[in-house]
């Protein structure tokens, strides 16, 4: 039988395994913006002002191994503080099967009931199933920042994306 995948706001028992993810993920070089997780510390840093300022952060688990997360950290400034900017990462084992996609529309649920009223972030513009997935779920692209990512020795652009929430 095959183990299920839970979908939770993240604890401050899963911040290693949080860390392994993000890790995991950023060493690929080609989707996040840092090429390997920051520090374990800063991790845990980052994980609890996000639960002490009720910022939605869920995390995808599977026998208690974290294998994806979306997390929506408010702008620190106050003028600014309706935006959240958004990350999201699924390790690879678990990418295409619609996790992302259950990850995403609940943590933009959490972010409306918390009182966001935009969602931003930056792509790159070679990752075309996460654009896909942004746009099936209301992102719009906004612009484009061309050269704004180098890896390697190589130039990526950089596309602009976020979703406004209607406030009735
Ligand atoms: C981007 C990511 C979060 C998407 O999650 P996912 O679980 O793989 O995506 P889903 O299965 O929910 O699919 C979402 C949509 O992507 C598109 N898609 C799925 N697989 C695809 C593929 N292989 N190529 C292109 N598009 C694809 C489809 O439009 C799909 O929607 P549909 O199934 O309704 O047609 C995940 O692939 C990931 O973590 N990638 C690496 C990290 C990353 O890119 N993070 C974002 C940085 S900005």
């Amino acid at each position: 039988m095959t183990a299920k995948i839970f979908i939770k706001p993240i604890r401050t028992e899963n911040i290693e395994s949080f860390h392994q993810a993000l890790d995991k993920v950023a060493r690929e070089r080609k989707y996040l913006a840092f090429l390997q997780s920051p520090p374990l510390e800063e991790v845990r840093e980052f994980v609890l002002s996000n639960i002490e300022q009720g910022n939605p952060h869920l995390i995808a688990s599977i026998e208690g191994e974290v294998v994806g997360w979306c997390d929506i950290r408010r702008h620190h400034l106050q003028s600014h503080a309706h935006r959240g900017t958004l990350g999201i990462g699924i390790v690879p084992e678990f990418r295409g099967n619609g996790l992302g996609t259950r990850l995403i529309e609940l943590a933009i649920e959490c972010a409306t009931e918390t009182g966001f009223s935009r969602i931003e972030f930056d792509v790159r513009a070679d990752n075309f199933r996460a654009i896909a997935l942004y746009e099936k779920t209301g992102f719009v692209k906004e612009g484009v920042l061309r050269n704004a990512v180098l890896v390697d020795g190589e130039f990526f652009d950089v596309v602009v994306m976020a979703l406004v929430l209607q406030s009735d």
